[in-house]
C-alpha cells in the first residue's frame, strides 16, 4: 500500500533542505518506493496563514501521514509574538499531540570531516554516539507554568520539572534496546544530586537495567557528561537523558561532527511512527541564499526509510552516496575546508542524488 508521508517544510532554510531531500525520495520513488507526498503547515508559515503555529489540519494530515519529514520552525519575524502562538510552539505541539515522545539524535563523524570539527582529528575520529532525548515530558511541558506577579509587584517567571515514573520507563526501554542493537553500553545523564525528578530517573533507570543483562548502564550528572562530551567523546555509546538535557547535550554533541549541519534526528511514538527532522533550526540569516547544508534533512530521509517504512537497504544507499559526495570533496559552507569544493544547497541534492 502506498505510504503517505507529511512534508512540512516550515520557515527559514526549512523549505530549502525539504526540496533537496525530496529529491532523492524521488529518486527512490522511482526505483519502486511506493510513497505519496502530502505538505502541510507549520511554524511561522502557518501562523502567517492561518493566526496559529499547528493549525488543525496539520494535526489532521500528520496524524493521517506514515511518517512526517520536518524543516524547522522560527525566525526573527516572529520573535515579539506570545509565546503561545510563536512557530516553536508548533513543533512543541505536533511531538505532544502524536505523542512523539522518543527522540534519536545520532552524531556520527563522517571520516572526511575529521578536519571541519572545532575538535582536535584524533579526539572526534571515529565516532559514533547515539543521544536518546525524552521529548514529550520534563520541564518542557510541566505545569504549572507562566509569569506572575508576586504580592510585592515583583515579577516572577516559574516552570516545572517533572518525571513520571511511566514516562522514565517508556524512554528507557527504547534506549536499552537502540544500546542491545550497538556495542550495549547506556548511560544516563541526570542531575540526581540537586533534582528529585531525576533520582527518580536514575531509581528507574536502574531498576529497568535488570532485564537488559547485556548493557552496561552508568550514571553521569549532566554537567560532567557536557565537559566529557567535547574532553573524550567515543567514551559513549548510547546516552539517554531528559528532554532539555537532550537538547543542549545534542547541540553540542553536533559540533563533534563538523557542524550541526549535519546532524539528523528521528521522533518516534509507541509504535515506530515518526518525524523526521535535522537537529538544527531555521537560520533565518542564510534563508534564501542557498547556501544552507542539506545532509542533515537527507540523512532524516534515511532514518525515516530505517526506523518507519522498513526500507533498510535504501537508507544505506542514502548514506553512502552521502559518503561518496564528502569523498568527492564537496562541501556547503558549514563544513567547508582548504583544498575542498565549495558548493551550494541544491548543488549538494543534486550531488546526492547522483551518487545514488
Ligand atoms: C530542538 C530545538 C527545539 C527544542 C526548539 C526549536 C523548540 O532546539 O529540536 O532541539 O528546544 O526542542
Ligand atoms: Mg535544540
Amino acid at each position: 500500500m502506498t505510504k503517505k508521508i507529511a512534508v512540512l517544510p516550515g520557515d527559514g532554510i526549512g523549505p530549502e533542505i525539504v526540496a533537496e531531500a525530496i529529491k532523492v525520495l524521488n529518486v527512490l520513488k522511482k526505483d519502486g518506493l511506493d510513497i505519496d507526498f502530502e505538505y502541510g503547515l507549520i511554524g511561522g508559515a502557518a501562523y502567517d496563514e492561518t493566526g496559529t503555529p499547528f493549525p488543525d489540519e496539520t494535526l489532521a494530515l500528520s496524524k493521517s501521514a506514515d511518517a512526517i519529514l520536518l524543516g524547522a520552525v522560527g525566525g526573527y519575524k516572529w520573535e515579539s509574538l506570545d509565546i503561545s502562538v510563536r512557530p516553536e510552539k508548533g513543533l512543541l505541539a505536533i511531538r505532544s499531540a502524536l505523542n512523539l515522545f522518543a527522540n534519536l539524535r545520532p552524531a556520527i563523524l563522517y571520516p572526511q570531516l575529521a578536519d571541519a570539527s572545532t575538535l582536535k582529528p584524533e579526539v572526534v575520529a571515529g565516532l559514533d554516539l547515539m543521544i536518546v532525548r525524552e521529548l514529550t515530558g520534563g520541564i518542557y511541558f510541566g505545569q504549572p507554568r507562566g509569569i506572575r506577579t508576586l504580592e510585592n509587584g515583583e515579577k516572577e517567571g516559574f516552570n516545572t520539572l517533572v518525571y513520571r515514573e511511566s514516562e522514565v520507563q517508556r524512554i528507557g526501554k527504547v534506549a536499552f534496546d537502540i544500546a542491545q542493537k550497538r556495542q550495549g553500553r547506556l548511560c544516563s545523564v541526570d542531575k540526581a544530586n540537586v533534582l528529585e525528578s531525576t533520582e527518580l530517573w536514575r531509581e528507574t533507570m536502574i531498576e529497568l537495567a535488570k532485564d537488559y543483562g547485556d548493557v552496561e548502564l552508568s550514571h553521569m550528572y549532566v554537567d560532567n557528561a557536557a565537559m566529557q562530551l567535547v574532553r573524550a567523546p567515543k567514551q559513549f555509546d548510547v546516552m539517554v537523558t531528559t528532554n532539555m538535557f537532550g537538547d543542549i547535550l545534542s547541540d553540542c554533541a553536533s559540533m563533534l561532527t563538523g557542524s550541526i549541519g549535519m546532524l539528523p534526528s528521528a521522533s518516534l511514538d509507541e509504535s515506530g511512527k515518526g518525524m523526521y527532522e535535522p537537529i538544527h533550526g531555521s537560520a533565518p540569516d542564510i534563508a534564501g541564499k542557498n547556501i544552507a547544508n542539506p545532509l542533515a534533512t537527507i540523512l532524516s530521509v534515511a532514518m525515516m526509510l530505517r526506523y518507519t517504512l522498513n526500507e533498510a537497504k535504501m537508507a544505506d544507499r542514502i548514506e553512502l552516496a552521502v559518503g561518496k559526495v564528502l569523498d568527492k570533496g564537496l562541501r556547503t559552507a558549514d563544513i567547508y575546508s582548504d583544498g575542498m569544493t565549495k558548493i551550494g544547497t541544491s548543488e549538494m541534492g543534486d550531488a546526492v542524488v547522483a551518487a545514488l
